[in-house]
């Protein structure tokens, strides 16, 4: 018997500064999903999340409550692990800092880094943000002098201080950068970090006196081992690195995707792999930093307080719902916004209408035309070569979205599918071929038919939404439990005879009046901002608009304009034509993202030359601040067609 491919993922360990928010729930949920994914592809599969419980902000915040900084951990853990289970997150660990295994691992590469003379004693002076757990120098502030992550004030801090020779790694680790492509996920990010090392590593200071809450430095008991180093070990203390027990890390090290935020993207493709150098193990083979949860008043974080409390969301709409939502939402690589109306939105349209009503509608015409019973289909007609076509290459493109931790477009894939089932009930009219005996055989061939584009479907959001499929199973008479990712693949798996269960709906719609705002409180409530409109143009007559052609065009291929980092050449379809556009989108989407895309564009704009490229058009986008996205139709409407 052969051995199973493994496959490993972790997720950042986050800090119990606070409860957990929705912007820690989509990391989680998008390495969960991927995990499950895994699973049905056969892999063996190491999935692990934590909690990073030391440094200064946790003794701080444990201090202000007059708690040790132990009990408050334990109570805010619990707290973590039990949302996790909520939101059904099969994680196959979970790493404390705090715990014994992981203590002595990180003692153990401190020292072995130590002895090899990459770890000296000297003074430490300069900035330290303590929110972010980050040294700074002089010049890294922003111009109030202040944090350049967060915008938060700094303190100087002058101590006696171990320092990380980080520099005598930095051209080691620039070419594993530039030689290893996929070892830094989206490329934007993968640039900023091949600049961030030109400009040249410092050595890192690795150790803090001035408090307690953190592991000894083993050589020199008044220092404490600075909170980074000690966290980002838990990627491999978890895994029992340098032990007598040492099995899963010889099994699942090097990591295949370290998921985190784009905000610590720095710490894991810079400080990690350079202490894995100096303590001479091999680097994670991927670090995927994804795009950040915003509210309209900003990102949402634990010390600004404004932030959504997935308990309240998961008691009012649901588990899959809330896991739909972060998935869909959310563009690989970009920022997405969350809003209670956004979420409902998205529940209403594609989990309620598109989704739960064909499953409604397909078990009930099976119920009312067959008595229940499954019938066999062996009746072709129109209609059905185009939908089993589709159902053929869907789950190819979603699998190679989701490779890409693209979960967005995977179940955008997913709801063509859904999508054409639905027409294909408008188009062979079921009922009407239930009002001439003659024609039993191709009624019994298109439900049939239905329930096997439902199973397809169904399968392939077993990763993403993993108390649904039992649901569905039960209604179309089709056990999910044991469901391979190939099974998407196959068509004809539901069998003939079974019976359907008709029952309540599987989302049944919200009514959007219901909708009220749920905003966490916490301690350290600062004024928001608000959301300020621009001001709105002068008034035009329908003529004006009229004269404005807009048209669907798709996207066929998209690159980057040379040297400038704003715009992007777009070749468009457009009916017969194809066109170019030139669109000052760069700094938003990797030109990649939008090839696929129906996109909406200005059709009779004069052409104008960019940069030596004739520009035959204009895209339309939406944005607010550093928020842009261009609009895209999600229906099945060919290219040119109009927008009015
Ligand atoms: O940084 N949108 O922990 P942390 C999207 N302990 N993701 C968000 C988010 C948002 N608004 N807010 C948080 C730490 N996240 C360290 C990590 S790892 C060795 C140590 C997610 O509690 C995102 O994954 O501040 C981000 O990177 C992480 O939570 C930061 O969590
Ligand atoms: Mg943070």
């Amino acid at each position: 018997m052969s051995e199973k491919k493994t496959f490993y993922i972790t997720t950042p360990i986050y800090y119990p500064s606070a409860n957990l928010h929705i912007g820690h729930a989509l990391t989680t949920v998008m390495a969960d999903t991927m995990s499950r994914f895994k699973r049905m592809k056969d892999y063996e599969v190491w999935f692990l999340t934590g909690s990073d419980e030391h440094g200064q902000k946790i003794e701080r915040t444990a201090k202000s409550q007059g708690v040790e900084p132990k009990a408050y951990v334990d109570n805010i853990v619990e707290g973590f692990k039990r949302l996790w289970k909520r939101l059904d997150i099969s994680n196959t660990d979970f790493i404390r800092t705090t715990d014994e295994r992981h203590i002595k691992v990180v003692q153990n590469i401190f020292k072995k880094i130590y002895e090899k003379g990459d770890i000296y004693k000297s003074e430490y002076e300069g900035r330290y943000c303590t929110p972010c757990e980050t040294f700074f120098t002089e010049r890294q502030l922003n111009e109030e002098g202040s944090c350049p992550d967060c915008g938060r004030p700094v303190e100087l801090i002058k101590e006696e201080s171990y320092f990380f020779k980080m520099s005598k790694y930095q051209d080691r680790l620039l070419k594993y950068i530039e030689d290893t492509p996929d070892f830094i996920h989206p490329v934007t990010r993968r640039n900023e970090m091949i600049n961030f090392i030109k400009q040249g590593l410092e050595d890192l200071c690795v150790s803090r006196t001035t408090f307690d809450w953190g592991i000894p430095v083993p050589i020199d008991e008044k220092h404490v081992i600075y909170v980074w180093f000690d966290a980002l070990t838990n990627y491999i203390s978890a895994l029992g690195y340098g032990t007598e027990n040492d099995e899963l890390y010889q099994k699942f090290w090097p990591v295949d995707i370290h998921l985190v935020g784009k905000d610590i993207v720095r710490f894991h493709t810079i400080i990690w792999p350079t202490i894995l150098m100096a303590a001479d193990i091999p680097l994670p083979k991927k670090v995927y930093g994804h795009g950040w949860l915003l509210l309209e008043s900003g990102k949402m974080s634990k010390s600004k307080g404004n932030v959504v409390d997935p308990n309240v969301l998961i008691d009012k709409y649901g588990v899959d719902p809330i896991r739909y939502f972060l998935l869909r939402e959310i563009p690989a690589g970009s920022d997405g916004y969350y809003s209670e109306e956004a979420l409902v939105n998205r529940y209403n349209t594609d989990l309620a209408n598109d989704f739960g009503n064909l499953v409604s509608r397909t078990v009930a015409m099976v119920d009312k035309y067959f008595g229940g019973i499954i019938p066999e289909g062996n009746v072709p007609g129109q209609y059905d070569d185009e939908l089993k076509a589709l159902a053929a290459k869907v789950p190819e493109e979603a699998e190679g979205f989701i490779e890409n931790m693209d979960f967005a477009n995977a179940l955008a894939a997913v709801w063509k599918l859904i999508n054409r089932a639905n027409k294909y009930i408008d188009e062979t009219m079921p009922w009407a071929l239930a009002k001439d005996e003659g024609q039993k055989g191709r009624l019994a061939t298109v439900l049939y038919n239905l329930l096997e584009a439902i199973r397809i479907s169904t399968t392939m959001l077993i990763p993403a939404l993993p108390q649904t499929p039992a649901k569905v199973g039960e209604q179309i008479g089709f056990d999910f439990s044991n469901s391979r990712w190939n099974d998407a693949k196959t068509w004809g798996l539901i069998k003939p005879g079974n019976r359907v269960n008709k029952k309540d709906a599987i989302f049944p719609r919200i009514d959007p009046k219901t909708l009220e705002v749920n905003e966490m409180e916490t301690e350290e409530k600062v004024p928001e901002k608000t959301f300020s409109m621009e001001p709105l143009k002068e008034e035009i007559t329908i003529e004006d608009f009229a004269k404005v052609d807009l048209r669907v065009a798709e996207v066929i291929a998209c690159e980057r304009v040379e040297n400038t980092d704003k715009l992007l050449k777009l070749e468009l379809k457009l009916g017969e034509e194809t066109r170019t556009i030139v669109s000052g989108v760069a700094k938003h989407y990797e030109p990649q993202e939008l090839v696929g895309k129906k996109i909406i564009i200005v059709a009779n704009l004069k052409p104008a030359k960019l940069r030596g490229i004739m520009s035959q058009g204009m895209l339309l986008a939406a944005s607010n601040g550093d928020v842009l996205e261009v609009i895209t139709v999600e229906k099945d409407l060919p290219a040119g067609s109009r927008v009015k």
